[in-house]
């Protein structure tokens, strides 16, 4: 990565963090739901979703505030998701961000309990933020609701848990993965270029960018599963192997993956060009997703 970009995360995940503090301190609900909210939160993830959001409303508006209610939000949302996605029921995982995954920290009950009041709690941000207006809360709710929900990231999450197992064609594939890794991302390039004035065409191009992101971030991930070091990636390596997930390894071997990863990232080069993003930040973080060691 090359040190502009680097300077450029570590500024939003430090803006994101100290919001974040702030929305918790004024929580005042039971320690231990709280705590184990903040457990998660606080672990160390890579805040992927929060600085996309951050960087394509720079590519149109002006001060990051505009869009710090949503950014939290949605990594409020992508760790519920991460916890439950850890339970034992789903992929049944021990460590999650270099820690102990939540339920083995906390319990089951907390877990769950935790993972659903991250979410709930993710809309009463939004609801509650005073620089948004009215018209521009439900836009961006209807957005996280929809990228989330049935129709989104849990969708993507039970079709993925119905292909274990099963050998299962490119195509499904890429279905399952832009549902649960893909509509996420797509929440962040377009809550981000929507709130900061994009045209219509620019967001339409933005969707197409997003499409192909939320492919690259999932195969690389899936890659990682494989090839990637726990002390980096701080999740147990050979998960998906052991669940017998439907994977792009797993489908095309490590090259095929890797190929197929690349040909994603030429078709999201594309896409920013039309949307005229190209000589944003975009550019260098869909590079460093499609490459990145953790
Ligand atoms: C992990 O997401 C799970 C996927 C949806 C691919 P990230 O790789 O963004 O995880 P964190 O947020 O950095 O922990
Ligand atoms: C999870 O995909 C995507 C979610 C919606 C949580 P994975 O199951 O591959 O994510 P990791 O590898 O556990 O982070
Ligand atoms: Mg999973
Ligand atoms: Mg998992
Ligand atoms: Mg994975």
């Amino acid at each position: 990565m090359n040190d502009n970009l680097k300077r450029y995360l570590d500024k939003y995940r430090k803006e994101l963090e100290q919001s974040y503090n702030h929305y918790f301190s004024q929580l005042d609900i039971p320690s231990n739901l709280k705590q184990s909210m903040l457990y998660s939160l606080e672990a160390g993830g890579k805040r992927l979703r929060p600085i996309l959001m951050f960087v394509s409303y720079e590519v149109y508006g002006t001060s990051i505030e505009k869009v710090m209610s949503s950014a939290i939000a949605l990594e409020m949302v992508h760790t519920y998701s991460l916890i439950h996605d850890d339970l034992p029921a789903i992929d049944d995982d021990d460590y999650r961000r270099g820690k102990p995954t939540n339920h083995k920290q906390f319990n089951e009950a907390t877990a769950i309990l935790a993972g659903n009041a991250l979410l709930t709690y993710s809309i009463e941000l939004i609801s509650t933020d005073p620089l948004l207006s009215s018209d521009e809360k439900i836009q961006i709710i209807q957005l996280l609701t929809e990228t989330s929900g049935p129709k989104g990231m849990l969708a993507g999450q039970i079709l993925d848990k119905g292909a274990e197992k099963q050998a299962v064609p490119l195509e499904e594939m890429e279905r399952i993965h832009a549902l649960k890794t893909g509509e996420l991302i797509r929440m962040a390039i377009y809550a981000g270029a929507y709130l900061g004035g994009a045209s219509e065409k620019q967001l339409n191009h933005l969707t197409e960018y997003a499409y192909y992101l939320g492919l690259i971030c999932q195969v690389q991930d899936d890659i990682l599963d494989v090839t990637g070091d726990f002390s980096k990636i701080g999740k147990s390596v050979g998960s998906d192997e052991q669940n017998e997930k439907s994977t792009y390894p797993r489908l095309l071997g490590l090259d095929g993956a890797i190929k197929q990863k690349e040909f994603y990232v030429d078709k999201a080069f594309n896409s920013l060009r039309l949307a005229n993003a190209e000589d944003s930040l975009l550019t260098g973080l869909t590079k460093y997703i499609s490459e990145r060691d953790h």
